[in-house]
This record gives structure tokens, sequence and C-alpha cells, in this order.
């Protein structure tokens, strides 16, 4: 921020005159610049400022998919007054269902980037935006659906964002795996982006018949769809950096084996926090979401892996050799793992039993899923059952 926009006279954090509001363009530039130095990861400035404002024109952030908001005076002109804080909210298609599998079609919005910058940090200026975004996304474009939550992955100790209101989900777990430079298996096919729209319409069609089934002793169920716009959005993402990084987009956007009704498949990005040639580069492929047709335990509570047999054999070798393809586009990619948020139990009791390399991880400290949920009445009430916590919902 320019010393301009250095304001002595600040209001305190719960002054009356303070509100949310959109920023115009130039302030968009002002909270890119300041956001750089958090988020930029392998970009430069002027890189990351081109991302942020390519960032807006994607799937699931255009057309209004998502909203910036920030914490102002409002009784001072855009253009000309301090951002004390801000952040972003996406739209997203979800579901919820009750014990009886009524299954209705909601919204949640995610919340990300929430940013003070460094000058205005410890007055109270974050918790004072959270208070007024919590209040303002209970009905925030509800025209077509019924807005059920807000959902939020921490960075930071798991009590800042729960004493405002937004607590953790129960488990953050995930697999990691490293790369592994292997031939390609003949179980296993690219998915290349043009296969996307038909896989995420499988997809949704399994996702809405398991909300659908009932679910005894479990009050309420909810999941944000891992639909196009969700993939798409972390893989345009993912392709900027790689072309910024390396003149070229990977064409493998995930990988599939088996025949149809026993398909096994994976979406992934590429994820560079910071350039590969880096001293301990620290870089992910994230399978955004895996999917095995068939799989009773897929898309239920945690824990819950219902009755029947486990993956059969045939099975676990396409998922092997789907989890192989990751490892070694990863290694093609220079990126130092593979990381797998919350398989389905069949999924982690299979990769347990498999010869793939691999460390289970619960995370403490980042990509803490965290959600604040609304009642009947706009009340907050007690979280959900989060089904399906991958990283397709992440940002
Ligand atoms: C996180 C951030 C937004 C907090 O801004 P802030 O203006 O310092 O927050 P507030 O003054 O409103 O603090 C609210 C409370 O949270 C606490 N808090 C602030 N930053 C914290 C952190 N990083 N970890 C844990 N608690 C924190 C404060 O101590 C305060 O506690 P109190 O109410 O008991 O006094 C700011 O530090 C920031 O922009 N950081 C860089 C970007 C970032 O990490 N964003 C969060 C991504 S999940």
């Amino acid at each position: 921020m320019g010393s301009q926009d250095i304001h002595t006279d600040l209001p305190n954090s719960d002054a009356p005159e303070l509100h949310l509001s959109h920023p115009t363009e130039n302030e968009c530039v002002k909270i890119w610049t300041n956001t750089s130095t958090s988020w930029g990861d392998s970009l430069e400035l002027p890189e990351y400022l081109e991302e942020s404002l390519f960032l807006t024109t994607i799937p699931l952030a255009k057309d209004g998919g998502m909203t910036t908001w920030i914490l102002v005076d409002k009784n001072l002109p855009p253009d000309n007054r301090p951002i004390v804080c801000s952040c972003e909210s996406f739209y997203k298609r979800s579901l919820t269902s009750d014990a009886d599998g009524n299954v209705e079609d909601v919204v949640v919005h995610g919340i990300a980037s929430v940013f003070c910058p460094e000058e205005y940090r410890g007055r109270g200026y974050a918790a004072r935006h959270m208070k007024e975004l919590a209040r303002l996304l209970r009905n925030w474009q509800s025209d077509y659906a019924k807005v059920v939550g807000s959902v939020s992955y921490s960075d930071i100790e798991k009590a800042y964002y729960a004493k405002l209101g937004w607590i953790p989900n129960p488990t953050n777990m995930h697999f990691e795996f490293p790369p592994l430079k292997t031939p390609k298996s003949s179980l296993v096919e690219e998915v290349t982006e043009s296969d996307l729209p038909e896989l995420c319409r499988r997809d949704e069609i399994m996702i809405r018949e398991a909300m659908a089934a009932p679910a005894p002793g479990v009050k309420k169920r909810v999941t944000i769809l891992p639909d196009l716009d969700h993939m798409l959005w972390h893989i345009r993402k993912g392709d900027f950096a790689t072309r910024h990084l390396f003149d070229k987009i990977p064409q493998a956007k995930g990988a599939i084996a088996g025949p149809l009704g026993k398909q096994v498949w994976a979406i992934w990005t590429h994820r560079y926090y910071g350039r590969h040639d880096a001293e301990s580069p620290n870089n992910v492929l994230y399978i955004l979401r895996l999917v095995v047709e068939g799989d009773m335990s897929a898309n239920q509570p945690v824990g819950v892996d219902g009755v029947g047999p486990v993956l059969p054999n045939e099975q676990s070798s396409y998922l092997e050799a789907v989890l192989q393809a990751a490892q070694a586009e990863a290694a093609e990619r220079h990126l130092d793992s593979v990381k797998l948020w919350e398989p389905s139990p069949w999924v982690q009791r299979a990769i347990k039993k498999s010869k793939i390399d691999f460390n289970v991880v619960e995370r403490e400290e980042d990509s803490i899923a965290s959600g604040m949920w609304y009642g009947e009445n706009g009340d907050i009430v007690s979280p959900p059952i989060w089904i399906n916590n991958e990283h397709y919902a992440w940002c």
C-alpha cells in the first residue's frame, strides 16, 4: 500500500462506520499487491497480478461466482479509502440430506484469501470483517437455492476461525505419496480436459444416489459437489503456473482405469508453491477427486463403510494403476509429492494393502476445513457431517 493510504485516524474495529463493500479495479490491484507476499507462490509480482486478474475470469469465479469483500469506512470514497481487511467468497453448488435421505440442492459459500495488511494487523479488523461476512453470506446469492453455510480452509491455528464461528471439521487427513518414475501401466489412460464434463456428470449422479440413501442416526449431511467448475478452477490456476514455469501446460488432468461400471479415476492439479528449482520446493500434485465406481463406502460419512465386500482385487489394481500414474505425473512435472485428501474407507484399506509407498497425515496447521452452518431460521447450528472433504472444494 502506498504511503498516502496510511491513515492514522482509522476507526476502531467496532466502529459503526466500518462496513463490507466491494473493491474497484484499482483496489483489486492494491489487494493483490499486498497478498503477493503470502500467496504469490512461484510467481513474481507482475505475473501474480496477471494471475489474480485471470483467476477472476475462470469457471467458479466468473459470472459472479466469486465475490471480493473489503472492510472499509463507509464515509470514504472508493479508490481513496484504506482497505483494512479483504477476502473472497465462492458460490459452491452443494447438497444436504437428512437421516431419511431427503436431498436438497443448496449453496455453500467458500471463503478464501482472508487478508489484513500488515500495518493494520492486531486491531481486530479481521475479526470484524469475518463477523460482517458471516451475517451477509447467510443470504448472499440465495435466489436459486438456500444458503446452508460457509466454509474456509484455515492455514493458521485452528482456534482462530473457531473463535469466529467456523468450526474445524473433525478430520483433515490425507495420504501422501512420493513421486515415482515408473513406466505407464497398460491398465491406465490419461484423462484430458475434454473428458472432464462427462466424468463430473457421472460422479454427481453417484453422489446424489448416496446422499439419497437413508443414514439412520445422521441428522444432516452436506457435500460440496465436485463439479466441472471446481475442477477447472484448480486446473486453470495450475496451468497458469506451469505455462509460466515451463512454457507449456500438461495434457494429463488425471488418470482412469477399468471398464465402465468398475472404473477408477482421479482428477488432479499441479500446484507450484515455489519454483521447482528452488532450494527446498514443496510442490504438490493434488488429487482433486478420486472416484471408484461401485464403492459402497464412497460419499458416506467418514468411518461408515457400509456392508458388503471391500474393493474387489480387480478394482484395487485399477486404483493402484491410477495412483501410480499420479506419482509418475508428479515425477515428470518436478512435483515433490502427491496428496490425496480423505479417500473413502474402502480406498484407504486398498491403499494400505497395496505395495504403494505412502504416509498418512492429519493436518493440524494448514488447510483445516472449517464451517459455519445455518439452521432453518438463519441461526447458527452445530455442524452437519461433511461428506467428501477432498481437495477439489479447497479455494
Ligand atoms: C490472519 C489475519 C487476517 C489476522 O488479522 P488481524 O488483523 O491480526 O486479526 P484480528 O486483529 O482481528 O485478530 C483477531 C484474533 O485472532 C488472533 N490472531 C490473529 N492472527 C492470528 C494467527 N495468525 N493465528 C492465531 N490467532 C491469530 C488475534 O490474536 C486476535 O485474538 P483476540 O481476539 O484474542 O485478541 C492476518 O494476520 C493476515 O492477513 N495474515 C496473512 C494472511 C493469512 O494468513 N490469512 C489467513 C489465511 S487462513
